[in-house]
């Protein structure tokens, strides 16, 4: 069990309940004492120093936040830490193996799918939840999962392509 209070940079004041929640993220369980306050997008950050989760909005528009809840994309920006207990959280540091990176990420470099990439981890996670659904997606289909994703930067052209080119090698793949 590891206490918040060390690693967030706002501690709770004097007298502030807290509640112990163990979740799983990206496959290991974590024990942790949370304001019920506390957005489960800044103990991810904050408490667990998984930074690859973005925040930039706070207000459940920009998709930067996104991460796999049980399997399924949310905005870890409009949930409380305290909702995700007894549950799975995957985030974009659970995609890649000791020894590859995963084909969603081989495939954003493949095909320049980020300038900035301060989008491209929630992008991948909403992808990652696209794919397993629906291994061959159109690009229409693409556009529609990212739909709650904002990019500044790309134009999201080499976004779909970069999507459509990991859908073919996970295909390949599992062949
Ligand atoms: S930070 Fe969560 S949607 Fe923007
Ligand atoms: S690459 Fe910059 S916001 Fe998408």
């Amino acid at each position: 069990m590891s206490s918040l209070y060390e690693e967030i940079s706002a501690p709770p004041a004097a007298g502030v309940p807290v509640r112990r929640v163990t979740l799983n993220v990206n496959g290991q369980d974590r024990t942790v004492d949370v304001e019920p306050r506390l957005l489960l997008a800044h103990l991810l950050r904050q408490g667990l120093k998984l930074t690859g989760t973005h925040t930039g909005c706070d207000t459940s528009n920009c998709g930067a936040c996104t991460v796999l809840f049980d399997g399924r994309p949310i905005k870890s920006c409009t949930m409380f830490a305290v909702q995700a207990d007894g549950h799975e959280v995957q985030t974009v540091e659970g995609l890649a193996t000791q020894s590859s990176l995963h084909p969603l990420q081989e495939g954003f470099k493949e095909e320049h799918g980020l300038q900035c990439g301060f989008c491209t981890p929630g992008m991948m996670m909403a992808a990652k939840a696209l794919l397993e659904s629906n291994p061959n997606p159109t690009e229409d289909e693409i556009r529609w999962a990212i739909s709650g994703n904002l990019c500044r930067c790309t134009g999201y052209q080499n976004i779909v392509k970069a999507i459509l080119w990991a859908a073919e090698k996970m295909r390949g793949s599992s062949n």
